[in-house]
């Protein structure tokens, strides 16, 4: 079985979220699992960076772009790598999307289209490439195209994509569409339109031959009002097509054990060296030095989605209680400043970095002792599944991927040992308060907290679970 796997970020070659971590794991594991697997992405900076011993193994010449395709291998692993190399779209300053002060490049929809159309060329062995491609399987609406293009062939692979956010559409105006060249009749509400506007993300949710998304729980989700986005017609339509599947973790990536970034490595049985991680937690954060004092953390990108307006609106209750709060993210720029001025005027209570670093990430989510996510929604969330194996006590909104995989502290569910987390119980900043001051009274009681962390660390999120059940997927496709 020959699947193209096509992704706008892949780690450790381009990543600025969670699909960078999805998109440079499960490839492995299919593979490992006798999948024959070849992931497509875009020849950004970073990427012609990072790859090495790369061979030319085709030229295509699409809508007068000339583009190159490179083969090389994702690093640290045996699966091979295709790079679109069109260096007049890809090869720039700045990140896959945006530019270095974070505007999106004004050219996207024509970045990813004719990303798109070489993935498409590829898939039809129009290009010289001889790898019959069985499946292609997309993600996110940068790829939204490619189901689209296919089926206007007489033949063509089965198509899966994988949702995972549904919020980020790829809206662009008419002329984009027309700029485009794209066929007319997919100027329709049952195609590409959506409320007079190109949607790349209809492309792949109405041509696909099967839609999946990161988890159970969002795959039901985005069929409601609440959560589709304005698409939940339409989901509801291809709820036959439609299933969820749970993200995994990289256990070698993600791993206490053997974390490079922490000071102090520990397990299950040295659970109290994690503690030794604090002390240069608080001396990154310049907060005061008390190895005692509840660490509630958040590495995030600091967005709607993620709940941080209703971090900020809560922070002068927050900050009044025993504890501190250490933000690592960056985003929307008024919630970086909403954050960044709180920490000004309570200095010993919260830190805030406004920046992008995986090596802070791995400290922060192994030397806090909570970790915080008031999402909105969320298709997946992988930062609870890193904390749950650290022993870091996740506190989450019960919603998509959060609700699949953490369980409410309750006396029941202490008592049968399943607890592995606090679930907050709405968007309120009152909500939020209520779920703090629930972890600071586990906290307290040492035997309690430690039974909750190791109940977390006992859970298992491995990428063959899942890469199973893509594969399943795969052989119904074809
Ligand atoms: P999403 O994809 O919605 O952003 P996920 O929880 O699935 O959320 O994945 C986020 C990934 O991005 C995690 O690997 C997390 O550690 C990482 N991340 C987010 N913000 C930062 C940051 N500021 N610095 C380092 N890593 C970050
Ligand atoms: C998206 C979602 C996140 C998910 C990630 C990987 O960015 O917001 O919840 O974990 O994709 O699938």
């Amino acid at each position: 079985m020959n699947v193209l796997f096509a992704t706008s970020e892949a780690y450790p070659l381009a990543k600025t979220g969670g699909l960078g971590d999805v998109s440079g794991q499960l490839p492995r594991s299919l593979q490992a699992q006798g999948a024959r697997i070849r992931l497509i992405t875009p020849g950004y900076r970073g990427v012609l960076d990072n790859v090495s011993k790369t061979t030319v193994i085709a030229d295509l010449l699409i809508d007068d772009y000339a583009i190159e395709i490179h083969e090389s291998t994702l690093p640290g692993s045996r699966v091979k790598v295709w790079v679109v190399v069109c260096p007049e779209l890809y090869d720039r300053d700045g990140g896959p999307y945006q530019d270095a002060s974070g505007d999106d490049w004004p050219d996207n929809a024509q970045r990813f289209a004719i990303f798109d159309k070489a993935v498409c060329e590829i898939a039809q062995g129009r290009t010289g490439i001889t790898w019959p491609v069985d499946i292609v399987h997309c993600h996110d609406w940068q790829t939204g195209l490619i189901p689209a293009l296919l089926k206007q062939e007489p033949q063509y692979p089965a198509t899966l994509f994988t949702i995972h956010n549904l919020a980020y559409q790829g809206l662009f105006p008419y002329q984009t569409f027309l700029d485009l060249g794209l066929p007319d009749a997919y100027w329709s509400h049952e195609a590409l339109e959506f409320h007079g506007q190109m949607s790349f993300m209809k492309g792949g949710l109405v041509f696909a031959d099967r839609i999946n998304t990161v988890s159970p729980h969002y795959a039901e989700e985005i069929k409601s009002r609440e959560f589709g986005c304005g698409l939940e017609g339409l989901l509801q339509h291809r709820a036959s097509a439609l299933t969820g599947i749970l993200n995994g973790i990289d256990p070698r990536e993600w791993n206490p054990s053997t974390d490079p970034h922490l000071k102090a490595t520990y397990t299950k049985r040295s659970l109290s060296d994690k503690a030794l991680n604090k002390q240069p937690l608080q001396y990154l954060f310049d907060l005061p030095q008390d190895p005692d004092c509840l660490v509630v953390s958040m590495v995030s990108r600091l967005t709607h989605q993620k709940g941080v307006d209703v971090i900020v609106d809560a922070l002068a209750e927050l900050l009044d209680l025993p504890l501190q709060l250490m933000i690592l993210g960056t985003g929307d720029r008024r919630l970086e400043q909403g954050l960044q001025s709180a920490a000004s005027a309570h200095p010993t209570r919260l830190g805030v970095k406004i920046a992008y670093n995986e090596s802070w990430a791995h400290l922060l989510i192994g030397g806090s002792d909570a970790f915080m996510m008031p999402s909105r929604f969320e298709p997946c969330g992988l930062t609870q599944l890193y904390s749950l194996r650290y022993g870091t006590v996740p506190i989450v909104r019960n919603v998509g991927g959060l609700a699949d995989t953490v369980i409410d502290a309750t006396p029941k569910s202490l008592n049968q040992a399943m607890a592995t987390g606090v679930i907050i119980d709405d968007d309120t900043p009152a909500a939020l308060v209520t779920a703090i001051k629930k972890v600071i009274a586990l906290y307290q009681d040492k035997p309690v907290w430690q039974k909750l962390q190791l109940n977390g660390m006992r859970q298992e999120f491995s990428w063959a679970a899942s890469a199973r059940e893509y594969l399943q997927l795969y052989r119904e496709l074809i």
